[in-house]
């Protein structure tokens, strides 16, 4: 007799408990060998006071289990309150989010019958970091931070997941065309990474064309992968694309730490009615399931699930005069996936966990050796309203500036100061590249920014150039 697996599970709000109770029935009938154990979490929470929605206490049976089930919960709006996923995916590292993004047509309305892609967005850089400053009266920079391991691991995620779930194509999508830097690192680790995985068929595109292809011929991607902003977009179109947003079960995965759960809300509309459709947590434990290498049961309840679908047994949601049967609630809806356990799918294309699943282990990241680093100059930001950039270029050159001179003033990226085009529209904000020749130290930079503080600059912030191996570590002005 296997042991069971310990994972923790939250019932949520709404129509969280009702889902929650199908779902567990229908592991246990398939034989799941896993041992629940409950937290709260969500709306009684918060109304405690506490602000990201989970009590200190829950975090014990989550650091013991490492797995995690969780029904919707209900957000409270406005008052400050901390969601809780985004709680959660930080302080357990969860770096990828994984969506699958399936039609079952003719059940659910799609212009996409043969649709079945799933999308892996890293989960902890770019945007999201929320890092941004008021730089001036007038402007406000949000910082989009994305780092080499960071790119690595979500691109190895990638392609391992590929390889375990019988996929054959990774597809990247960044906008590297115009965040050379940024971008262009998360690509290059892609094509880098993306070596060791010869089986696997690799192609790029710009992260606008292939949203719109997504939108159009969702049919010719597998699996996607992609930073975090552009993943939470494209997540959604995808998703809207099958028709079938309530059908749709995600994960969050960390280095040992998985969290499962559907795509919908907690749908307080129809909570405590019983008619709830309960496939996308469901969808949500069979991905649980494969984690914890129990792909057998992951599969047997997978077929019985779509072939429910197939002999028209239909929640509310689903339900059509024209396709559907018997219109069922939650329960009975459970009732005839448990009825089905062992049976497989007529029309859809069963589907097949034979590897087994077990949390995917990654090799350890890749060793970089270090490069020289090199300063060689800084920018500096300062705020002027309504300066001509040949004042600013007049007000630095009354400094000394010992060896380091002004490049060029940018003012939102495009380069005002020599030679600028009278048409650019100039904001309140503007950069001051100033570089030398030789070895910058930071002394130096120091002692440059006092100086055009006295000489009536007003400083809002001051950023090094450093080259790494020689190469420039900072992107050139448009214009430059
Ligand atoms: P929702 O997904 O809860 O509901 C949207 C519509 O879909 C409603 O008409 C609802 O009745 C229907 N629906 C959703 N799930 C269904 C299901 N399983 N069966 C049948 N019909 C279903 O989105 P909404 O209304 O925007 O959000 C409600 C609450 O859920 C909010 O407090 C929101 O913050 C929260 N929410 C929580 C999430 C989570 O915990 N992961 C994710 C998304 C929203
Ligand atoms: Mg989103």
């Amino acid at each position: 007799m296997t042991r069971k697996t310990p994972i923790t599970i939250a019932r949520g709000d709404g129509i969280g408990p009702e889902i929650m109770d199908a779902t567990l029935r229908i592991l246990d009938a398939a034989g799941a060998q896993i041992a629940p154990e409950e937290i709260e979490i969500g709306k009684a929470v918060y109304e405690r006071g506490i602000m990201n929605g989970i009590e200190e206490k829950a975090w014990d049976s989550l650091h013991r289990t490492r797995v995690f089930l969780k029904a919707p919960i209900t957000t409270p709006q406005g008052g400050g309150f901390k969601s809780l996923n985004v709680t959660v995916r930080k302080a357990l590292g969860l770096f990828a989010n994984v969506r699958p993004c399936v039609a079952y047509h003719p059940y659910v309305k799609t212009n996409f019958p043969d649709m079945d892609l799933v999308i892996i967005r890293e989960n902890e850089e770019d945007l999201y970091a929320g890092i941004e400053h008021r730089q001036t009266q007038d402007v406000v920079q949000s910082i989009k931070l994305i780092s080499r391991p960071g790119s690595e691991r979500i691109v190895r995620y990638a392609f391992e997941y590929a390889r375990a779930n019988g996929r054959r194509k990774v597809t990247c999508m960044a906008k590297d065309n115009i965040m050379k830097m940024a971008d262009g690192l998360f690509h290059n680790v892609f094509d880098e990474i993306g070596k060791e995985y010869p089986d696997i068929e690799q192609e790029f595109y710009i992260i606008d064309i292939g949203t719109a292809r997504i939108a159009a011929r969702p049919s010719a991607f597998d699996v996607i992968v992609t930073e975090n902003l552009y993943g939470d977009i494209i997540s959604d179109v995808a998703v809207e694309v099958t028709g079938s947003v309530g059908l749709g079960g995600s994960c969050n995965i960390g280095t040992d730490f998985g969290m499962f759960e559907a795509v919908h809300g907690s749908a307080p509309d129809i909570a405590g009615k019983g008619i709830a459709n309960p496939s996308g947590l469901l969808l949500g434990s069979i991905l649980m399931l494969v984690h914890i290498g129990q792909g057998e049961v992951a599969e047997k309840i997978h077929n019985a699930w779509l072939r429910t679908i197939e002999d028209g047994i239909h929640t509310g949601d689903l339900y059509r005069e024209d396709l559907s049967k018997r219109k069922v609630g939650t329960a009975d809806f459970a009732d005839a996936v448990i009825e089905r356990l062992g049976a497989k799918p007529a029309k859809f294309k069963p589907v097949s966990y034979a590897a087994g699943g077990g949390a995917m282990v990654l090799p350890p990241l890749k060793n970089v050796p270090a490069e020289k680093k090199v300063l060689s100059g800084v920018d500096v930001t300062v705020e002027w309203k309504g300066a001509a950039p040949a004042d600013i270029a007049a007000r630095v050159k009354t400094c000394t500036l010992n060896g380091l001179s002004l490049a060029n003033i940018t003012n939102r990226g495009v380069v005002v100061w020599p030679d600028g085009q009278p048409e650019t529209s100039c904001s309140d904000q503007w950069r001051l590249r100033l570089t030398g020749s030789g070895n910058v130290s930071f002394g130096h930079v120091i002692e440059i920014l006092g100086k055009l503080d006295a000489a009536g600059l007003d400083i809002a912030k001051a950023a090094n150039l450093y080259s790494y191996d020689g190469k420039p570590g900072w992107s050139a002005g448009q214009g430059e």
